[in-house]
């Protein structure tokens, strides 16, 4: 596959392109509990085990669910709160069709661990054995893996003001550090999970002395859709000393609501770091607030010590890609309208992860392969789309995609009334607008993450 056409380089910008990205990795703290299924349920004999693992990520403290399910006198007061979510199947948010495919880390319960669920609140959340109290999982306070080895803060918090509208940053973290080194993970944690939607982040890396001040320029700037964006890396100081344009590795580090950023196994993924050099956190987007809030998000990085031995690369297809939308997108009101769009691999590949994107308007998603000899490969499938949950999906084992199948992906868009999403009432004609980002525009993207294929990756395990 040709993966880096002049189309996806419009829209990142710079001036290398060597390296397409990962997107991070993920480490999820696993508690296993003694279960057996024939004894009614307890916190200790099953509960704990279910809640930790498919709640807790995303219910302690400082993370995006408000609640806190981490102890039993958490989690049994909300007894009846949970079962009733849970049998909504409003939580844990996992859009993904199991049926379809399957992924890492997937917050998805069981009919049996369903069923448990709904007994235990049903007969008053009962603790069971004592002396077998599951250990809360133990998570970091800010970072979902072990130490990081450098962490990059935005200098100074960014104040969002409450009026009601959208916001688009571009911050700049900048480093200095004693010696080159290899990265083997990055996460992002962001400063204000309610209001952060969206970052994309990229890594800049000075090398041969041609930068002395890593930390001049501006740090945050405001991103205007107008605005030669050669313009913007100036006021950011982004610059060699001489004027020219360092390297830049896109889309190192993604964040969406709910993602959990991952960490490909030792020997796949991972970039080169130079002693001086600075995140480019792009497309910060702020959602909208009716009152003052502010942001100071944190880049974690994790060192290697071997240099990436199989760099992965990132295709875009759709909005802002390599393939075409078919038809253009555009969705009239009142209507529900499908689109698709399609690559051909050039080369045999072992995809990693999937990232289907659409906003408001999105209803439903596919993503297949179809091979020379015509099988199918299924990928994703959201039956109902949520604007919310947009994980970077990333399968058990690379998915093995011979060279010259089509890699499609289709999608149908509701903008009628009927999508209590649709920002519009009554609705209005919405679409692709230049390279907007805006929620209130669409977009239409699978983003997909492989490598050249290898002998034995079928048998690789990525969790
Ligand atoms: C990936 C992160 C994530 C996981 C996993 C998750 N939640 Fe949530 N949960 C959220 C967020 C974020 C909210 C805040 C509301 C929203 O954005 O929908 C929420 C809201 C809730 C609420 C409040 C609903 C309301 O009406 O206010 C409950 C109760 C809840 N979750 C229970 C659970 C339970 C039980 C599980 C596990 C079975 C779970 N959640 C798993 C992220 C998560």
């Amino acid at each position: 596959m040709k993966i880096i056409t002049t189309k996806t380089l419009r829209t990142l910008s710079f001036t290398k392109y060597l390296l397409v990205p990962l997107s991070a990795l993920s480490v999820l703290v696993v508690t296993f509990s003694a279960c057996n299924n024939n004894e009614p349920p307890t916190y200790t004999n099953r509960i704990a085990g279910i809640v930790h693992k498919n709640c807790t990520p995303c219910h302690r403290k400082g993370e995006a669910g408000g609640y806190s399910f981490v102890t039993y006198q958490e989690i049994s007061r909300h007894a009846d709160l949970i079962a009733a979510v849970t049998k909504e199947g409003y939580m844990p948010p996992w859009p993904a069709d199991t049926a379809y495919s399957r992924f890492c880390d997937e917050f998805v319960l069981t009919q049996g661990e369903l069923e448990a669920l709904q007994l235990w609140a049903k007969s008053g959340a009962p603790l069971g054995d004592e002396n077998n109290m599951p250990e809360p999982p133990d998570f970091f306070v800010d970072s979902i893996h072990e130490k990081p080895d450098l962490v990059l803060k935005m200098t100074e918090p960014f104040f969002i003001k409450g009026d009601n509208a959208d916001r688009f940053m571009i911050a700049k973290l900048p480093y200095e550090i004693a010696s080159d080194t290899f990265i083997r993970a990055i996460e992002f944690v962001p400063g204000n999970r309610k209001l952060l939607h969206h970052m994309n982040g990229h890594l800049v890396s000075y090398t041969g002395g041609k930068k002395k001040n890593v930390f001049e320029g501006e740090h945050l700037v405001e991103m205007n859709m107008d605005t030669d964006q050669t313009v913007i890396y100036r006021i950011l100081g982004l610059q060699n000393d001489d004027g020219t344009f360092p390297t830049l590795t896109p889309s190192v580090i993604n964040y969406l609501p709910g993602v959990i950023s991952t960490v490909y196994p030792e020997g796949i993924g991972g970039y080169r770091m130079s002693k001086k050099g600075a995140f480019l956190l792009k497309d910060l987007h702020y959602g909208p607030t009716p009152v003052n809030d502010s942001d100071q998000s944190v880049i974690n990085v994790y060192f290697g010590n071997k240099p990436p031995k199989r760099p992965t690369r990132e295709v875009i297809l759709g909005t802002l890609g390599i393939s075409e939308v078919v038809p253009p997108l555009q969705i009239p009101p009142n209507e529900l309208k499908s689109f698709r769009t399609e690559i051909t691999t050039t080369e045999k590949i072992s995809l990693l992860t999937v990232n289907p994107h659409m906003h408001l308007l999105g209803k439903s998603f596919k993503g297949y392969a179809i091979k020379p000899n015509g099988d199918t490969i299924p990928l994703v499938r959201i039956n109902k789309w949520d604007f919310r949950w947009q994980y970077f999906y990333t399968y058990k084992k690379p998915v093995v995609i011979p060279k010259g199948s089509r890699i499609c992906a289709e999608a149908t868009f509701d903008n009628t009334t009927a999508n209590a999403n649709n920002p519009f009432n009554p609705p209005r004609q919405v679409g692709e607008r230049n390279t907007s980002m805006r929620t209130t525009d669409e977009m239409f993207q699978l983003i997909i993450t492989f490598l050249p294929y290898r002998k034995g990756d079928e048998a690789l395990s990525l969790e």
